[in-house]
């Protein structure tokens, strides 16, 4: 049997559009009155849904939305940014006939007729649940890595904190036993002031150990980074060798952050953890910071940032592997010493900031990665 030979493209007249429309599985596309009831009704809003044409048409599309949607007041703003501005986008979950919810992807936009009069609007809709899932999956495995990453990587701070803490028992017990001996109230007022300062800084260390270690949802919070990058290059010297040290070098008064504190923490880390493997035995790693207001020279972003830059003198990175190395598990490291994921770690925590990361590197002689952080701007007083 002949097959039935095409229709010649004229053919696909409005009427061929219509039925375009219909056939299509995949979106939900259909038409609203201004006041939101349904006019037409396609194959793929069927599917969606669940509501047959006859069912649908002539209904509010305020019946899709969850009733917290509703009392919320939601297709009402939909329709009327819609109505406003030529079209309104949203993002949410909606209700099938069934009772069942779906993750929709819907857009709006005002149709008009040959004389530019508004005749109504065409919906389209998309069933987004399943990618929503891989999404919600994806962050949970990112929170379980954030955790485990930071259990590594306070593994390593104790074992240095630990000599750190014998070092200040070593103050204590020597100038208590002193101060148990002495005749001279001026001498034992100077030994019980080390002994104080030694507690001190011995608690200031066990309380950021702590609160490093606690396991927290994110936590945005305003933070003055002036004071958290003195506490942190305490904290970090910990961590590094002995001959190694941690240079701050601070441009203040620097824009406060909206930032999770321990993520910033745990990415300043991975920099100041991977500036000590790029160095022998000895050098200075430093960290800057500064303002920086940005006109789209970086990645088309725009507005007043800080730029937090840990620079080293290291080995340098060669550029055939520079492309690679933001990718999880990336790593150059032999087998049990590195993850690869200390840069992915970074890269992530900036994104999700809207900020953006800068390498500069010259095998031999060193590597700078700047994190760049949108500003928050001072409160006005
Ligand atoms: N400052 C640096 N100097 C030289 N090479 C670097 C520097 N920072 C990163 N690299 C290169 O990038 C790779 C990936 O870094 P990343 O921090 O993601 O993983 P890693 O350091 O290998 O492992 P982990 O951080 O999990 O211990 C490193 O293996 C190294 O080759
Ligand atoms: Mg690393």
């Amino acid at each position: 049997m002949d097959p039935i030979p095409p229709k010649p493209s004229e053919d696909l007249s409005a009427r061929g559009y219509e039925l375009l429309v219909k056939a299509v599985v995949d979106y939900a596309i259909y038409m609203v009155s201004v006041e939101g009831r349904i006019v037409s009704w396609n194959a793929g809003a069927e599917r969606i849904k669940g509501y047959s044409a006859e069912q649908a048409i002539g209904q509010h599309l305020s019946m899709f939305f969850t009733e917290e949607d509703r009392a919320a007041g939601r297709p009402a703003h939909l329709l009327a940014t819609a109505l406003a501005t030529g079209r309104a986008q949203d993002e949410g979950w909606r209700v099938r006939r069934d009772g069942t919810r779906f993750w929709a992807l819907a857009v709006m936009d005002l149709v008009h007729d040959e004389e530019g009069r508004v005749i109504g609007l065409a919906k389209i809709t998309r069933d987004m649940t399943e990618r929503h899932d891989s999404e919600l999956q994806l962050q949970e495995l990112r929170a379980q890595l954030f955790q485990a990453q930071k259990l590594e990587a306070l593994g390593q701070l104790t074992g240095g904190m630990a000599h750190d803490f014998n070092n200040l028992l070593t103050v204590i017990i020597g100038a208590s036993a002193l101060a148990a001996r002495t005749q001279d109230p001026k001498r034992l007022k100077e030994l019980l002031g080390s002994i104080h300062e030694a507690g001190l800084r011995g608690s200031h260390l066990t309380q950021h150990l702590l609160s490093f270690a606690r396991q927290r949802d994110q936590q945005q919070q305003l933070v003055e980074l002036e004071n958290t990058l003195h506490s942190a290059q305490m904290f970090f010297t910990q961590a590094l060798p002995k001959g190694m040290s941690l240079e701050l070098q601070l441009c203040p008064p620097l824009h406060p952050i909206l930032v999770d504190p321990s993520q910033l923490e745990m990415a300043l880390l991975n920099l100041i953890f991977n500036a000590r493997d790029a160095m022998q035995e000895s050098g200075t790693i430093v960290l800057r910071a500064e303002n920086r207001h940005l006109q789209g020279e970086w990645e088309n972003l725009h507005g007043d940032f800080v730029l937090l830059t840990v620079r080293d003198d290291g080995v340098g990175i060669a550029p055939e592997i520079l492309p690679r190395i933001f990718e999880p598990f990336f790593t150059t490291k032999g087998l049990g010493k590195g993850t690869g994921l200390g840069l992915s770690q970074a890269y992530g925590f900036i994104r999700q900031q809207g900020g953006t990361i800068r390498v500069d590197s010259t095998p031999g002689a060193g590597t700078s990665v700047t994190l760049c952080l949108p500003a928050r701007p001072r409160e006005a007083h």
